[in-house]
């Protein structure tokens, strides 16, 4: 185990607070006495943070994939607490980018990785000297589908995977300087993401050729059914185990938040074949016939 200290003040920075899980995390970590600088990307969020939350919080303007805005939170957070340094970092800032591979224009790929994935790399880069400071935690914030590929999103998947491996590596990687490293994998939790995912895609799809479209109608349609049934988690659960994951004596490698994910682990053991049978159940394509 990396580390048993258990912070239960200090600062920490939580990217992609303005909403969501991320705002629920301000939230608690403010009201158990933690300095919380949230990353938010507009002023006007980082304003309703402190009229609706706690005037205590310190938004910080941050676009993870913009290294001049990664580089000036790294100044703003540093000119508030000086050389006392970070004893966390959340990175849980994300977005969905749904759709099957072959639909999603390239340009919504590579947002889907630089959001998800190389912004997080960056924000932790560039904070680790702050976090040195204290032995400090990161926590990222994954997602069962970096564990078991989804279709029909597939490029989320993809990117949530490479977060996993990311973890794995630097949890190995700082050990030396006693900076734990955990993921913590939400289950599906009511928040605007998924909204946003759809009004996206839908903006995306207007770039894909008709005929293509039709090809798809049938299995998103099912999609779309399964995914309006699914049942949704309160955010405090995910926030619950970022808490853990910050405070605890001996902090988890993973924590599943949420309920059904032990069939994750189940479903990757499965023989290829068997888990995507058991997946295109799930999402009522059991019995689609090829299109021609
Ligand atoms: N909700 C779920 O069911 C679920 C399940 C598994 C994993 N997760 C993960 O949980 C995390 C939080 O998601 P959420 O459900 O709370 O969704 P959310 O309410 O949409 O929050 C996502 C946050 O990320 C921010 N963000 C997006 N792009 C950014 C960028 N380039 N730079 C900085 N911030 C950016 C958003 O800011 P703006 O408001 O400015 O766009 C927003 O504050 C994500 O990593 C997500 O993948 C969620």
């Amino acid at each position: 185990m990396a580390t048993t200290t258990q912070a239960r003040s200090g600062a920490v920075l939580i990217t992609g607070a303005a909403g969501g899980i991320g705002a629920a995390t301000a939230h608690r970590l403010d009201a158990s006495g933690f300095q919380v600088f949230a990353g938010v990307r507009r002023s006007s969020d980082g304003e309703k943070l402190q009229r609706d939350i706690s005037a205590r919080i310190t938004p910080v303007l941050l676009d993870i994939t913009d290294p001049v805005s990664v580089a000036q939170a790294v100044e703003t957070v540093t000119r508030v607490i000086g050389n006392a340094g970070l004893v966390g970092l959340v990175n849980n800032a994300g977005i969905i980018v749904e759709g099957p591979v072959e639909l999603v224009p390239i340009e919504e790929v590579r947002k889907q990785f630089e959001v998800n994935v190389i912004g997080h790399i960056a924000v932790t880069q560039a904070f680790l000297p702050l976090l040195r400071k204290t032995r400090g935690r990161i926590i990222n914030v994954g997602a069962p589908t970096g564990l078991v590929s989804i279709p029909y999103l597939g490029v989320l998947s993809a990117s949530k995977a490479a977060l996993e491996s990311v973890t794995d590596a630097l949890r190995s990687e700082l050990r030396p300087w006693g900076i734990s490293v955990s993921i913590v994998e939400p289950a599906a939790t009511q928040t605007e993401i998924f909204q946003k995912s759809a009004a996206a895609a839908q903006q995306a799809r207007e770039q894909v050729p008709g005929e293509l479209m039709q090809l798809y109608a049938p299995a998103l349609a099912a999609v779309a059914k399964a995914s309006a049934s699914q049942s949704l988690e309160n955010p405090d659960v995910v926030v619950a185990a970022i808490v853990q994951a910050l405070t605890s004596r001996r902090p988890k490698t993973r924590y599943f938040a949420g309920r059904g994910l032990r069939m994750i682990a189940v479903l990757r053991l499965l023989p290829d074949r068997t888990r995507d049978g058991l997946l295109l159940r799930a999402l009522g394509l059991a019995n689609a016939q090829p299109i021609s």
